[in-house]
């Protein structure tokens, strides 16, 4: 990509808090798909799950028109419906709460952890009731969850944890990558996403009935491989059950087979920045760093930091031309949750100090010096 041209994006020169990566041969695998006159679903989807389950160690993938649709599939999987409590993070994107509220379901928050943003498996354990059919969690910026922790407290309870893993495409938790470990994870594609196709999904899972359940749910409650040379009626004769208008078509699945392919240099380049922004602001006094555990490997999907004046700090580094960003406000400023609960302390912090940095591939040396010297001027101030 030429650095020079300007980006539709773009505002003006400032270094932006993301960018969107597509990768140079992409319009010509997709002229290919095209050329090909089928853009259903078919042999592109098929192998772009192969290369997710390849990639990522991962026994079973449904692909998907979204996150959102991923999560909603893996919720409708296990039975999740009207009257039933899933407990989950209230830091993070909407749509992982929206999706238990399309359901019927009710999300329950519990407390995250203020050091890592991730949900707490402390506070998740309170949660619980007899109504409560699953866990969701969310790997956030990349950065992998307590796992084991809540492994732990959801076995006590018999319950099946779903990783929204939007953030997490290629994060390591333990030296395994999320999604081929646990009952399923749920990954995004979504335009800022280090892998996107525009908008798209996956879920994958370790649990071949699940799998087949979600494969079904993702188009109508039908087994696409059922269908049948039949030129009257193709279809099997009944759904199993209703599903949804959600599976990934050729098209899309093109787009995602090159970002997947072009997944390890887009990494190289966060793996790169990630570490500088480690190593130089690591031990500020204004500005604190996300904790990192040693057993997991981030992404750097994106670079969230707690700042105390969070306000003055985005004053200060958008007049030097640098974009920084909030990227979500706790979920329960929004109404539909049923109102602001005061028992979530850390949440209560996290949501008045947490600010992006610049995050993404178009990022050079210049630019990220140019950063960490900013901040660091701002920090001694
Ligand atoms: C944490 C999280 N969950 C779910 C989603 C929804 O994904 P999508 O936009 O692909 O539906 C997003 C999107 O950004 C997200 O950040």
């Amino acid at each position: 990509m030429n650095k020079m041209e300007k980006k539709d994006y773009q505002i003006g020169d400032e270094i932006r808090t993301w960018s969107v990566c597509i990768p140079d041969n992409a319009g010509k695998e997709v002229e290919k798909t095209l050329k090909s006159t089928w853009i259903n679903t078919g042999k592109k989807e098929k192998e772009f799950r192969e290369k997710i389950c390849n990639r990522f160690k991962a026994p079973y993938a449904t692909a998907t028109t979204s996150g959102t649709n991923a999560l909603k599939i893996a919720l409708k999987s296990i039975g999740v419906g009207s009257g039933d409590e899933v407990v989950s993070t209230p830091y993070t994107f909407m749509a992982t709460n929206t999706s238990v509220l399309e359901l019927g379901a009710k999300p329950v928050f519990a407390d995250i952890q203020y050091d890592t943003l991730n949900i707490d498996p402390v506070s998740v354990a309170e949660k619980i009731t007899s109504k409560t059919k699953a866990i969701i969690c969310v790997h956030y910026a990349g950065n992998a969850v307590d796992l084991n922790e809540l492994r732990e407290v959801a076995s006590a309870h018999n319950l099946p944890i779903i990783e929204d893993s939007a953030h997490a495409m290629a994060t390591e938790y333990q030296g395994m990558p999320i999604g081929s470990t646990g009952d399923m994870a749920c990954f995004s594609f979504q335009c800022v996403k280090i892998v996107t196709c525009g908008d798209g999904g996956v879920v994958t899972t370790t649990n071949k009935e699940l799998h087949e359940k979600m494969q079904k749910i993702s188009w109508y409650g039908i087994n696409r491989d059922a269908k049948k040379l039949d030129i009257l009626d193709p279809l099997p004769h009944s759904p199993d059950g209703l599903g949804l208008k959600a599976n990934m078509n050729d098209i899309i699945a093109t787009l995602a087979c090159s970002a997947i392919d072009y997944l390890d240099t887009a990494l190289e380049v966060r793996f790169k920045y990630g570490k500088i922004y480690r190593e130089e602001l690591g031990s500020l006094t204004k500005i604190k760093l996300m904790n990192y555990k040693e057993d997991r490997k981030p992404n750097y999907q994106i670079f969230p930091v707690h700042v105390e004046n969070r306000k003055k700090f985005a004053e200060y580094m958008w007049s030097k031309g640098i974009q920084v960003n909030i990227n979500n406000r706790r979920n329960d400023i929004y109404e539909m949750f049923g109102g602001l609960q005061k028992d979530l302390k850390n949440l209560e912090k996290a949501d008045n100090d947490v600010i992006l940095i610049p995050m993404h591939n178009d990022l050079n040396d210049n630019d990220v010096s140019r950063i960490v010297d900013t901040i660091k001027v701002y920090d001694s101030q």
